[in-house]
């Protein structure tokens, strides 16, 4: 017998999927501990946003995985770089795409920390925001409609507001990953990206979980920083914050279900505990209840096809 519970208020507009792109051409490349989820090259990814348009998503976030790694992480905000390219050649292909780029420098570091380290020490604030700026100037020209900076690099979204804006491009929207928890469920992305940091960990510049009250300050600050949207990250353990900032700030809301939940329900499934599409509909719909306006997360095709079935 057994009810079927239905998606509620879910709007496919709702839903961001992210993608992974690598230099190269004829790559859809298997990721560890990630199953559904490719690393794609410019060509093949065109192919695979062609097929997700046509089962009705049509906003996407991108991370480039850093092929040449340094210090200064160059290939992050080089001239005609991995990201800015493949946003090229998306906005050409599908000018109404809502392409959304990820800012951040971990995929493109050595030493694989979200910013520039000049001593071992710490993250070099000033030396971060120069690259982060160029990174998301660089996004802007190739057509990106939003940057999403995730250093967590103190005045992020401030910087990078001032840089588009000197350059023309006041139209152009930031995300900010405001609230952003040292977790454990990044481990499959940075499989992904390639960009697990090589020494120590994130909880110098990420939030610590035990406290939300820094969650709310910090999304309050990016507001005032000229963020357009703001972020809770990861979204399943943290309810309480999607809820309490969706009560109260007025700013659109995004949730990023993140990489380690979304393998959480898919292994799981693969070993039949559970079923997917519930399990999925049950994650999706408590997301939504707490609060979040955009859901960012790798079950959108899935809930695509699903929706399309029905
Ligand atoms: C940091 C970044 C992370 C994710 C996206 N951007 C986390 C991290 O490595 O600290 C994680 C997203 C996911 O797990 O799906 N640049």
């Amino acid at each position: 017998m057994g009810k079927k519970f239905k998606l509620i208020n879910l709007k496919l507009a709702d839903l961001i999927y992210p993608y992974f792109v690598v230099a190269g051409s004829h790559k859809k490349e298997e990721i560890k501990s990630f199953s559904g989820i490719y690393r794609f090259s410019i060509d093949r990814l065109l192919a695979d946003v062609g097929k997700i348009r046509s089962l009705g998503l049509n906003k996407i976030l991108l991370f480039g995985v850093g092929e040449k790694k340094d210090q200064a992480a160059t290939n992050a905000y080089k001239e005609n770089n991995l990201v800015a390219l493949a946003v090229k050649t998306l906005k050409e292909k599908f000018p109404n795409l809502t392409v959304i780029t990820d800012v951040c420098l971990c995929a493109y570091t050595t030493h694989g920390h979200c910013g520039i380290i000049t001593s071992r020490a710490s993250i070099d604030n000033k030396e971060t925001l120069k690259a982060l700026s160029r990174m998301a100037l660089s996004h802007a020209q190739a057509g990106a409609d939003w940057v999403a900076p995730s250093a967590m690099a103190k005045r992020q979204v401030l910087t990078i507001r001032k840089i588009l804006d000197e350059n023309g491009y006041e139209q152009r929207k930031i995300l900010g990953y405001s609230a952003k928890f040292a977790s454990n469920f990044y481990s499959p992305f940075r499989n992904a990206a390639n960009s697990a940091p090589r020494f120590g960990d994130r909880t110098g510049y990420q939030l610590d979980y035990a406290n939300p009250q820094v969650a709310l300050s910090e999304i309050a600050q990016d507001i005032n920083e000229g963020a357009d949207m703001v972020m809770v990250k990861p979204a399943l353990s943290y309810l309480d914050v999607i809820l309490r900032a969706s009560l109260k700030f007025k700013k659109p809301l995004a949730a990023y279900n993140v990489s380690g939940e979304y393998s959480f329900v898919k292994n799981g499934a693969r070993q039949n505990f559970w079923d997917e599409r519930q399990m999925v509909t049950e994650i999706i719909t408590s997301i939504k209840r707490a609060g979040a306006d955009l859901i960012i997360t790798y079950h959108a095709k899935d809930i695509a096809k699903w929706l399309k079935e029905k």
